[in-house]
C-alpha cells in the first residue's frame, strides 16, 4: 500500500424528502445570494425545481438562475456562469441535476474567483486553484460521483477538447442524495450511469500497486452491488431500495476512499472522453464500448489481477485452468451485462467508424504524454483499442 492522504469534506445528506430542506443547508454554509444552476429541464418536469425554489425562498435566500447545462457540459455556458457570479456577487452555487450540471458548477466556482481564463486550468495541470465559490448539490442521477469528487469535466466546443481539472477546492460542501429523485430517469440514462460507476471501480481496481487487499475487496463489493442492482431497475424503476444501493455506490466509487494507497489506471476514461467530445456520445455508453476493448488489449500486464476479478466478482470457477480462457469468459460476461442493459459494446452500434481514430488518439495524449498506469499507452496503443472496439 502506498502513502496516501484522504480528505473528503462533502456532507452527504441521504434519503427521502431532503431536497425540501436545501435552502436550510445553503444557509448553513453561508449562502446568501445563490446561482441556481440546472440542466435542460428535467428538474422542471419532475417538480424538483419548484421544491428547490420554495426552500430557497423560505430561507430568505436570493438567487439568480442559469439553466441549460447540456450532457457533456460546455465551456461557453461555464463562461456565462462566471460572468453572472462576478456581476451579481454570487456567494454560493447550488447545482441541481446530474454530473454535467455539477461539473459546470465546479468550473464556474473556480473561474469566478480568478481573472485568468478558466480553460487554462483544464489544459495546464500545474495551475493552482486558490479560491472557489462554495457549492451544494441536489443529485438527480447516480453516475459520475461528481457530488463529492475532486473532478470537473468540460468540453471546449471550439476545439472539441474534453478535459478535466482535479482539485479538492470545489468538492461540494453538501450533496443531497434522495434515491427517489432518480425514479424518473429514462432506462438508458440509468444504464449509462451504472456503466460509469462500474468503470470508476475498474479504473481503481486495475492497479499495479501490490498489497492493497482491503481496497480490492471494497471495490469488489461495490462492483457486485452495481452488477446485481442495475438490471433490477428495468423492471422496478420506482424501487427505492434498488435505487438507493446504486446511488450510494455511485458516490463512494468516486469520492477518493476506494483509491487510497493505490494508483488507478484511467486510460479507458481518457480514451472515452475523446469519443464523447467528438461525437457527443453519452459517457457511460462510451465506457461500455471502450472498457471491454481496453481489457482485451492490456490483460497480459497482470493476468492474476484479471483472474481475481473473474473469480470474485464474475463468479467464474476455475474449471477452466487456462488463464486466458477465464479472462475471455469474464470479458464476455461483462459485455453481456452491458447488452442486457441496452448499452452498446461496439463503436459501429453508435454509428462511429474508423475515420477519426488517429486524430482522437493524438488528442487524447495532448498535455499528457502517455495515458494509463496499468499499461502506459501511446498513440498506436490507443488506436489499437479503438480498432478492437469497432
Ligand atoms: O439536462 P436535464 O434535462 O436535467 O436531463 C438530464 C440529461 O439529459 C437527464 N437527467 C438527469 N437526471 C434526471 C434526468 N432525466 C430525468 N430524470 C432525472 N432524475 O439525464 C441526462 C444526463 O445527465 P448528465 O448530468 O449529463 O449525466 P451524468 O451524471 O452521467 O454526467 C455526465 C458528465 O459527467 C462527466 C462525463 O464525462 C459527462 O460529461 N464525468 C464527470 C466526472 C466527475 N466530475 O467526477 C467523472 C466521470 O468520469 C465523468 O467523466
Ligand atoms: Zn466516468
Amino acid at each position: 500500500m502506498l502513502n496516501f492522504q484522504f480528505y473528503n469534506p462533502a456532507k452527504i445528506i441521504f434519503g427521502r424528502g431532503e431536497e425540501n430542506n436545501v435552502g436550510k443547508y445553503v444557509a448553513e454554509y453561508g449562502g446568501k445570494k445563490v446561482l441556481l444552476h440546472y440542466g435542460g429541464g428535467s428538474i422542471k418536469k419532475t417538480g424538483l425545481y419548484d421544491k428547490a425554489v420554495k426552500s430557497l425562498k423560505e430561507n430568505n435566500i436570493e438567487f439568480v438562475e442559469l439553466g441549460g447545462v447540456c450532457p457533456n457540459p460546455v465551456l461557453s455556458l461555464v463562461r456565462k456562469g462566471i460572468e453572472i457570479c462576478k456581476s451579481e456577487n454570487i456567494d454560493f452555487i447550488l447545482a441541481v441535476g446530474g454530473g454535467s450540471v455539477i461539473d459546470s458548477a465546479k468550473a464556474i466556482s473556480v473561474g469566478a474567483k480568478t481573472e485568468e481564463d478558466i480553460w487554462e486550468y483544464f489544459m495546464d495541470k500545474k495551475k493552482v486553484i486558490y479560491e472557489t465559490i462554495p457549492i451544494g448539490t441536489v443529485l438527480t442521477i447516480a453516475a459520475t460521483g461528481s457530488e463529492s469528487s475532486t473532478s470537473t469535466v468540460v468540453t471546449n466546443e471550439e476545439n472539441l477538447f474534453k478535459r478535466s481539472i482535479s482539485s479538492s477546492k470545489y468538492i461540494p460542501k453538501f450533496s443531497i442524495l434522495n434515491p427517489e429523485l432518480t425514479f424518473t430517469l429514462p432506462a438508458y440514462q440509468t444504464a449509462c450511469g451504472c456503466s460509469d460507476i462500474l468503470s470508476h471501480l475498474f479504473e481503481r481496481y486495475f492497479t499495479l500497486v501490490e498489497n492493497v487487499d482491503f481496497t480490492d475487496r471494497l471495490l469488489e463489493a461495490a462492483m457486485k452491488t452495481i452488477i446485481i442492482n442495475a438490471p433490477l431497475t428495468k423492471e422496478n424503476p420506482y424501487n427505492y431500495d434498488i435505487r438507493a444501493e446504486i446511488m450510494w455506490v455511485g458516490t463512494l466509487a468516486h469520492n477518493g476512499l476506494l483509491n487510497t494507497g493505490r494508483i488507478g489506471d484511467w486510460a479507458s476514461h481518457h480514451i472515452e472522453h475523446e469519443l464523447s467530445a467528438l461525437y457527443n456520445l453519452t459517457h457511460g455508453a462510451g465506457l461500455s464500448i471502450i472498457t471491454p476493448a481496453w481489457m482485451k488489449y492490456v490483460y497480459k500486464e497482470n493476468t492474476d489481477k484479471f483472474i481475481q476479478l473473474a473469480h470474485r466478482v464474475f463468479d467464474i470457477d476455475f474449471a477452466y485452468n487456462e488463464k486466458e480462457l477465464i479472462i475471455k469468459e469474464m470479458i464476455k460476461k461483462l459485455e453481456n451485462w452491458y447488452k442486457s442493459l441496452g448499452l452498446p459494446t461496439t463503436l459501429r452500434e453508435v454509428g462511429i467508424d474508423d475515420s477519426h481514430f488517429s486524430e482522437m488518439a493524438e488528442k487524447c495524449l495532448v498535455a499528457r504524454g502517455l495515458t494509463g498506469n496499468f499499461k502506459k499507452l501511446n498513440q498506436e496503443d490507443i488506436c489499437n483499442i479503438y480498432k478492437l472496439a469497432l
